[in-house]
């Protein structure tokens, strides 16, 4: 069957979608399965496509749906212009973007251009030609260090644990040379100085937007360029963190060049009707470094990966806030807002962890459990001051549902590398990334036809599946339908933050106005006491229940209207 792949005519307004959309990701394997395997696939996101132009969202992400062995989910791409049978074949990748368009949603997809799959061709030729030889000059091969190259190029540690580098035998069968991955040993990183890794990535991206795709999520955007001469570097890894003691720069992260990656891949988007767009996943800090990538030349977004961590505390939160819409001012984009992903502990569990520990990299069934109610409550309220703000928004598949994160997944089923190579110290970001609820009362919470799921779900998962929540104007669910529906209203991710509002250590206050009129006045309570809100305040939506008393109780958010 061939699908004529002519875009419609999705809405273009004054202000480019993308600078205040909000964009929802779908983690393929998780979302909702046709055939009955127990991992998610293409025509089971195409089924759901009405669900989220329901909701109100604007766009999709999609993780990576390319062929791979999937060591690492998929990141791990051994045919970027393929799509993997686990999630379908190439036709269903144009019905799910013929769909999506149809239904008003933007489709954008994940590249990964930091490593491939060690099943990659080019990996491959690599390790069957010489060392000096044309193919391994793709990735970063290089001879160890000791007497007889037994030791490792550098010190750098892996960011999955463990070292950075692996040796290979040579095409006779002897150890020779080692090659670098910063995450697992089945992803090499690609030497991006190599002018046909460039284009073979610019052919790529051209493939795709071709094919009618409106974007890219650009998977470790700061990681492309390595510092000259690879210097050591001993410290431990932690995830995707981009920066070292001190605020110091690795140098593996941020180096200046990859900036010139992302202006000719800009020129290339530019060439292309419609608005496509590029968001760097790039764990980058201060903001005013993380602003660099989206400078007017450069890509569209940045996740505020700030805001993710910041502590569930007034002053963190503003501070985090107002760094980064003074950092995304001084080059003109906008500001880009996310809460959770596939890569951290949900926010309605996380946010119960006490405010100072450090972001864990997942949670297992030994370590405390956290407190679901509690966890749901911040969630919701977190939520909806991310909704409130100027600029773009990133919801996670879920998250629009209340789920927490599984905190009790059974070792056994555990598929996170960064599990395995930390040899089981570290619980991973399995339980984020388990298969979604649909049908309380179906096996395997209506997922899949047959019950299958390729993590197990929570029994709790039961109380959070969406048919459950469906016209509940208590559920999750409706809450962000209303609050996805009075953002578009009031044009609130057009508009701007005012003026903060008091300067109470338990209160977090702002307002904001719209672009379609309209100030709003965003409040959410942290202290234990509860804080009264201004007499005659029109309620517009309250992350949890007011009480009957009208006050503003702990770890809620209130909109209120003028
Ligand atoms: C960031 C992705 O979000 C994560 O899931 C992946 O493991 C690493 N990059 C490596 O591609």
């Amino acid at each position: 069957m061939s699908i004529v792949l002519e875009r419609p005519a999705l809405s273009e307004t004054a202000s480019p979608w993308w600078r205040s959309a909000v964009i929802y990701q779908v983690y393929p394997r998780s979302f909702a399965d046709s055939d009955g395997d127990g991992v998610g696939d293409l025509p089971g996101i195409t089924a759901r496509l009405p669900y989220l132009s329901g909701l109100g969202v604007d766009a999709v992400w999609l993780s990576p749906v390319y062929r791979s062995p999937m060591a690492d989910a998929g990141y791990d791409v051994a045919d970027y212009r393929v799509v993997d049978p686990l999630f379908g074949g190439s036709e269903d990748a144009d019905l799910l973007i013929a769909e999506a368009h149809r239904l008003g949603l933007r489709v954008v997809l994940d590249l990964v251009p930091n490593h491939t799959s060690a099943e990659h061709e080019w990996f491959r030729a690599a390790l069957d030609s010489p060392a000096g030889s044309p193919e391994r000059a793709r990735y970063l091969f290089r001879d160890g260090r000791g007497e007889s190259g037994e030791l490792p190029p550098n010190t750098w540690r892996s960011v999955f644990g463990g070292p950075a580098w692996t040796r290979v035998n040579g095409p006779d069968g002897t150890p020779g040379q080692w090659y670098l991955h910063l995450f697992d040993d089945t992803q090499p990183d690609l030497d991006w100085t190599h002018p046909q890794v460039r284009e073979e990535f610019e052919d790529i991206l051209r493939f795709w937007l071709d094919r009618g795709v409106d974007g890219f999520r650009v998977d470790v955007a700061h990681g492309l360029i390595k510092a000259d001469g690879l210097p050591d570097w001993d410290h431990e890894q932690e995830l995707l963190d981009g920066s070292g003691p001190g605020g110091t720069r690795p140098p593996m992260w941020d180096q200046d060049g990859v900036h010139d990656v992302y202006r000719s891949w800009r020129r290339l988007l530019d060439s292309y009707d419609g608005e496509r767009m590029l968001v760097a996943e790039a764990w980058v800090e201060p903001a005013e470094r993380l602003a660099r990538y989206v400078r007017p030349d450069e890509m569209h977004q940045a996740f505020n990966f700030a805001f993710l961590s910041a502590a569930w505390r007034p002053a963190d939160l503003r501070v985090s806030i107002a760094d980064s819409l003074e950092a995304s001012a001084t080059v003109g984009a906008p500001a880009t807002w996310v809460l959770s992903n596939h890569d951290v502990v949900r926010h309605t569990t996380r946010l119960t962890l006490p405010a100072d520990a450090p972001r864990p990299n997942g949670i297992g069934a030994t370590d405390p459990q956290p407190d679901e109610q509690l966890g749901l409550r911040r969630g919701r309220a977190a939520s909806m001051v991310m909704l409130s703000l100027p600029g773009s928004a990133y919801l996670y598949q879920g998250e629009e549902l209340g789920l927490p994160e599984h905190t009790t997944l059974p070792d056994e089923t555990r598929q996170d590398p960064a599990w395995f190579r930390h040899d089981g110290t570290v619980a991973g970001r399995d339980g984020c990334r388990v298969p979604l609820p649909w049908h309380a009362d179906r096996p395997g919470f209506g997922f899949s036809p047959t019950g299958a799921t390729w993590l197990p779900q929570p029994e709790s998962f039961g109380r959070y599946a969406a048919d459950v929540q469906e016209g509940d104007p208590a559920s999750t669910l409706e809450l962000y339908r209303r609050a996805l529906r009075t953002r578009a209203d009031l044009g609130l991710g057009t508009g701007e933050l005012v003026s903060w509002a008091g300067s109470d250590d338990a209160v977090l206050a702002f307002r904001v106005r719209g672009s379609e009129g309209g100030e709003v006045l965003v409040m959410t309570n942290f202290g234990p006491e509860p804080a009264v809100l201004p007499a005659g305040a029109h309620v517009l939506l309250s992350s949890s229940p007011l009480d009957a008393d009208g006050a503003l109780h702990t770890d809620v958010t209130v909109w209120l209207a003028g």
